[in-house]
């Protein structure tokens, strides 16, 4: 597991940039929020405290106060400027129902997710729609891990390596330098769970394929979604006006009923905040973790 890690100031301000034009863009990103939201509703969960994590515009934090009116929302990002958009996209979706007497107001936290601004065992559902590829797995992760209580719950989706592959092959035709974000693959992801000692995880990934007319466009969508290349190791190499013409004529070969693929690999994963027995077993660290049947059997199933 050796990717280069996104370089968090770049990241906090490449998102921060975006927050005002990122809804007018972020396509994949709604349509993998309904699907998150949609496999939410096949779980049986009551939570108390919910953690939008990488809150980004505040889309899914509307749509989780609506599934569950009596929680209480927590929103964190590490782009304070997209948890101001959150605050005031909430507040215009909730309108005149913000008002009402028990109104979730959610708490707004500048925050990373490596590094979570939250108690031990103080979440019971971590949602994550496409931001924990911006961040180390093992070390937020094990973050997650720490904030989640037991039989809380962590729902999110992450890109895979597949992700913009045309894009990195185009750009390969014009140097060797990382011009396009590295992602880990799901057996990364999945260690880095096991690692964390999340509980019964489980991975799937999908394919997505958005079209553009041209590679510009799709370059110009990622740079309002903020999502331009943010690796630590990224190097500058020909970005100039040429350097662009050979992405172009590259990116070529890939048109297909007059129309220019861009993949998205998603990985969509879900795993369970480990037992009070369990977490006291990590920290004893004696080598031997027990879980009782009845906890195994206490879990619900996705
Ligand atoms: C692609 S956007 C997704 C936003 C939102 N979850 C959605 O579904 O539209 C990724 C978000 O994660 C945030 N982010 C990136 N790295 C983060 C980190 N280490 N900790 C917290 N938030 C982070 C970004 O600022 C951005 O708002």
């Amino acid at each position: 597991m050796n990717n280069p890690l996104p370089n968090k100031k770049l990241v906090a301000r490449s998102f921060g940039n975006a927050a005002a034009q990122y809804d007018d863009v972020a396509v994949l990103q709604r349509q993998t929020g309904d699907e998150l939201l949609e496999r939410l509703s096949l779980v049986t969960l009551q939570p108390e405290t919910v953690l939008d994590l990488g809150v980004g515009t505040g889309r899914n934090l509307t749509l989780l106060a609506k599934k569950y009116p009596k929680a209480k929302l927590v929103a964190v990002d590490i782009a304070t400027d997209m948890i101001r958009q959150a605050r005031s996209n909430y507040q215009q979706a909730r309108g005149l129902k913000r008002w009402l007497p028990n109104a979730t107001k959610p708490m707004y936290l500048a925050g990373d997710a490596e590094n979570l601004p939250l108690a031990d065992n103080s979440v019971d559902l971590v949602f994550a729609n496409l931001t924990l590829q911006w961040c180390d797995p093992r070390t937020s992760f094990a973050e997650i891990q720490r904030v989640l209580r037991p039989n809380g719950l962590l729902m999110f989706t992450s890109l895979g390596p597949d992700t913009l592959t045309e894009l990195r092959q185009a750009w390969a035709s014009v140097d060797n330098y990382s011009h396009v974000n590295m992602f880990y693959d799901m057996h990364d992801v999945g260690e880095a769970m096991m690692e964390a000692r999340l509980a019964e995880p489980v991975l799937d990934t999908d394919i997505y394929t958005l079209t553009y007319e041209t590679s510009m466009a799709l370059m110009k969508d990622l740079k309002v979604l903020g999502a331009s290349n943010v690796n630590s190791d990224r190097r500058r190499g020909l970005t100039g006006k040429r350097a662009l013409e050979i992405v172009a004529q590259s990116y070529e070969q890939f048109r297909n009923d007059g129309l220019l693929p861009a993949t998205y690999e998603v990985v969509y994963g879900h795993a369970w905040g480990g037992q009070p027995q369990f977490k006291q077993a990590q920290q004893n660290s004696d080598g031997e973790v027990r879980i009782s049947v009845n906890q195994i059997k206490g879990r619900k199933a996705l």
